[in-house]
């Protein structure tokens, strides 16, 4: 199998390529950045091989800036763009990043027309849907990285709250990959039992962890310039699900057509089925008044921010 990550030199790109090589996942592994950057992902690809060498993987590496050695990959994962600092908000770089991932998205459908894009870049709804016009691709081709690090982050917190193994933690987050995000509160279980019944531990401070996790990006960054890690393991996750054909439902940023409270044209972070086709299904989910009336917000606030950078790339 074969993945290309576009933005290689950044922090997230590198360490995505490196959680997917060490994964053992991919045979072939193309690092692409542009010219002015190509020495240092030249020096990531032979860092990187030090490491397979250590853990005993064959593996190509190959660090390009030529359009030509995009061709025939399974994914192509966008995180080039311009990276939120300390004290910005995602929506800051939108229109920036869109004619970046808007110009990406257009070469990967010409040099790579058969794979499948998944976006990182920010903020990663809008970005989502500028790729998925962009490239002309099938709307299961096309999706963000967004909510799964999200739900990620939600299982940590709640883990340490109940002081449980992670996986004990069953929990989603849906909607903006942002203020508006939206915990499933009312489907997260703790082995098994759903919240509301795990009587455990009285009530949680719901508020105050959902504050969290949508400031836990910008928490790290104020903290380290950056996140790293923990995004790109979350794209090792949803990688592998697909290149095994594993049929688990992620939560990705995915572009809708009603499927969920009836709302069309916007790309959130919605439950879907993943597999060797990419999306196969988003799962209509049965939500709370609260969660439904947090979504359509969500959905609204996207809407009305991907209306405008679409008006901005004409
Ligand atoms: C994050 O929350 C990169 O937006 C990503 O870490």
């Amino acid at each position: 199998m074969k993945v290309s990550v576009i933005g290689a030199s950044g922090r997230v790109g590198r360490t995505a390529a490196f959680c997917l090589a060490e994964e053992n996942m991919v045979s072939k592994l193309v690092l692409f950045a542009r010219e002015e950057s190509l020495e240092k992902i030249e020096g990531e690809s032979l860092d990187m091989y030090d490491a397979m060498a250590a853990k005993e993987i064959r593996i190509k590496i190959l660090s390009s800036c030529e359009l030509e050695n995009l061709h025939d990959s399974d994914i192509v994962v966008i995180t080039a763009g311009v990276p939120r600092t300390a004290g910005m908000s995602r929506s800051d770089i939108a229109i920036p990043n869109a004619k970046i991932v808007a110009e990406y998205a257009r070469l990967v459908a010409e040099y790579s027309p058969n794979s499948i894009i998944m976006v990182v870049t920010n903020p990663v709804d809008v970005m989502t849907y500028v790729a998925l016009k962009a490239s002309g691709f099938d709307r299961n081709k096309v999706f963000g990285l967004g909510n799964h690090l999200d739900s990620l982050r939600l299982r940590n917190m709640l883990a340490k709250h109940f002081n449980i193994h992670v996986s004990e933690v069953h929990t989603r987050v849906i909607g903006e990959h942002g203020d508006h995000m939206v915990p499933l509160v009312s489907s997260t279980s703790i082995g098994g039992i759903l919240i509301k019944n795990y009587a455990l531990d009285g009530t949680i401070d719901v508020e105050g962890m959902v504050k969290k996790v949508i400031n836990a990006g910008s928490y790290v960054i104020d903290k380290k310039g950056s996140t790293e890690f923990g995004p790109a393991y979350a794209i090792a996750n949803i990688i592998s699900t697909i290149l095994n054909d594993d049929k688990k439902i992620l939560t990705v940023s995915a572009y809708l057509d009603g499927e969920i409270e009836d709302i069309k044209d916007v790309c959130l972070g919605v439950p879907v089925k993943l597999g060797i086709n990419g999306i196969e299904r988003i799962i209509p989910i049965k939500m709370s008044q609260n969660e439904i009336d947090a979504f359509k917000k969500a959905a609204k606030f996207v809407k009305k921010e991907t209306d405008a950078v679409m008006k901005s790339l004409e």
